[in-house]
This record gives structure tokens, sequence and C-alpha cells, in this order.
């Protein structure tokens, strides 16, 4: 799958909220996302399109602080998985974060989610704890990405 990447914009909102609404089950309301873009000195958000073409399929966020970074979310329209999409946009955001001086990286993510877990195992996270009802009723993972030398 032939991918752009580029920082999110505002144009990129409506595209973007359709995507996170088909998605959570508790989506994030259009000022989360525009904090983070206008607001957020620490957060870095991106936007995904199939190269030639306009429309956002995916995207993906990460906040850096100092020598941690956190991935705040990340997810791919549900007629493009199993493409590589999401592998592209983690591999996006783990070299943001390294670039800017992230030594490892943490996520949530659901217990329940083979999906990501399995996406995020192969790019060496390892389970670190368990974040008890993260998600109402269901447990977090938490995960973590260390970079080594
Ligand atoms: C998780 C998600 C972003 C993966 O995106 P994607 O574009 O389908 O991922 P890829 O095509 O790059 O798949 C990469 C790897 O993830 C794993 N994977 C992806 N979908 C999978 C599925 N349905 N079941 C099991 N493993 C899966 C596989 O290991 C796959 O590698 P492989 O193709 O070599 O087998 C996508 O399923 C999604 O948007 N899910 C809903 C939102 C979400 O759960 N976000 C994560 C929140 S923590």
């Amino acid at each position: 799958m032939l991918l752009e990447i580029s920082p999110m914009s505002l144009q990129d909102l409506e595209a973007v909220l359709e995507i996170e609404r088909s998605t959570f089950s508790f989506p994030w309301p259009k000022n989360s996302f525009y904090r983070e873009i206008i607001n957020n000195d620490y957060a870095y958000y991106f936007a995904a399109r199939l190269k030639g073409e306009n429309k956002v399929i995916g995207y993906g966020g990460i906040w850096v602080l100092f020598d941690e970074a956190h991935i705040t979310t990340l997810a791919v329209h549900s007629l493009h998985r199993q493409a590589g999409a999401g592998s592209i946009l983690l591999s996006h955001l783990l070299e943001e974060a390294l670039a800017r001086g992230a030594r490892q990286v943490f996520l949530e993510v659901r217990d329940s989610n083979l999906a990501a877990r399995t996406l995020y195992k192969k790019y060496d996270f390892e389970i670190i704890g368990r974040r008890k009802n993260y998600y109402y009723h269901e447990d977090a993972l938490l995960m973590v990405r260390k970079f080594t030398d």
C-alpha cells in the first residue's frame, strides 16, 4: 500500500472524525483533536492518505515528553485495514518519538483488541502492566517499546 503521511491539519478533522466515530465506542470529540493539534506542544499527530488521493484513511498521535513518549491514538478506516497502513503509521510514530529523543514509548490497549495487540507485539512492544477497568468494564494492557542503543 502506497501511503503519504503528513502532519494532521484542521482540514483533516472531518475525515478523522468519521473514522473515529465508526471505530471507537467512546470517540474523541472534535475539540479534543483540535486541542491536540493547536494547543499541545508535546503532541504530534499524523494523517495517512493513499498516494495521489486526498482522502484520509488513517491517523495516529503521540506525545513526546523528554525521554518518554505515549501513543494516544491509532486508527485505520475499516475498508483499508490489514493492508499495511497501521504498520506504516505506527512506524512513523516510533520514528518521530526516536527523533525527538524518546527512549521508550508507552501505550494502552484493550485486553480484547487482538488486531492492535498483534500489531504492537510485531513492533516489539511488551506488556508491562494492566490498568483495571481503564475502559469502563474492560482492562487496558500497558505496553512499552524500549529503544536500545
Ligand atoms: C489496529 C489497527 C490500527 C491495525 O491497522 P491495519 O492497517 O489493519 O494494520 P496492518 O495491516 O499494518 O497489520 C499489521 C499487523 O497487525 C496484525 N493485525 C492486523 N489486523 C489484525 C487482525 N484483525 N487480527 C490479528 N492480527 C492483526 C498482524 O500481525 C499484521 O501483520 P501481518 O499482516 O503481517 O499479519 C486497525 O485494526 C484499527 O484501526 N483498529 C481499530 C482501532 C484500534 O483498535 N486502534 C488501536 C487502539 S490501541
